[in-house]
């Protein structure tokens, strides 16, 4: 029992975007999910060097629970994120930006946020996506 004097444990806690919407689970099922479209996805899937998709995987789960306050799992792998840097061998145009944002949105839909969460998580990735367009057309 706290007592007057004692503050609930918890209050003063500032919660996390990345503990607010279900941690590693949660980022595991968008990414998931979001590489499923890009296996199937006629322009995505052929930008990717690798032929398993499970290292890009996890490297995009990292650096969005890293984003949003999670472990730092990804700058101790990879360093600084420099995104639009790491992006410039890729032909990032117009098509490229408008399927990865149609595959993030198909798996941000499935996993049923609060609807707050959910347009925060959605902008970032918008305007995210945008910054990352390197070529006209
Ligand atoms: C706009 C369309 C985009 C396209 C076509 C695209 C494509 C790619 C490709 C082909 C790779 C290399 C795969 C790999 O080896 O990891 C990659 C890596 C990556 N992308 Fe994107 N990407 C896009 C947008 C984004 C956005 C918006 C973010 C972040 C919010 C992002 C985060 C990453 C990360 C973290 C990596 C791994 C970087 C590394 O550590 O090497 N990408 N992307």
């Amino acid at each position: 029992m706290g007592g007057v004097n004692e503050i609930p444990q918890g209050t003063l806690e500032q919660q996390t975007f990345f503990e607010a919407v279900g941690g590693e689970p949660t980022f595991r099922r968008l990414v998931r999910r979001f590489y499923e479209g890009v296996a199937e996805d006629p322009i995505l899937r052929p930008m990717y060097p690798e032929e398993d998709l499970g290292p890009a995987e996890d490297r995009l789960r990292l650096f969005l629970m890293q984003y949003w306050g999670g472990p730092r799992t990804y700058s101790e792998n990879r360093g600084h994120p420099r995104l639009r840097m790491r992006h410039a061998p890729f032909r990032v145009d117009q098509a490229a930006h408008d399927a990865w944002l149609l595959h993030m949105r198909a798996a941000i839909d499935e996993l049923g946020l609060e609807p707050d969460l959910e347009r925060q998580l959605w902008d970032y990735l918008v305007y995210a996506a945008a910054s990352m367009v390197n070529t006209a057309g």
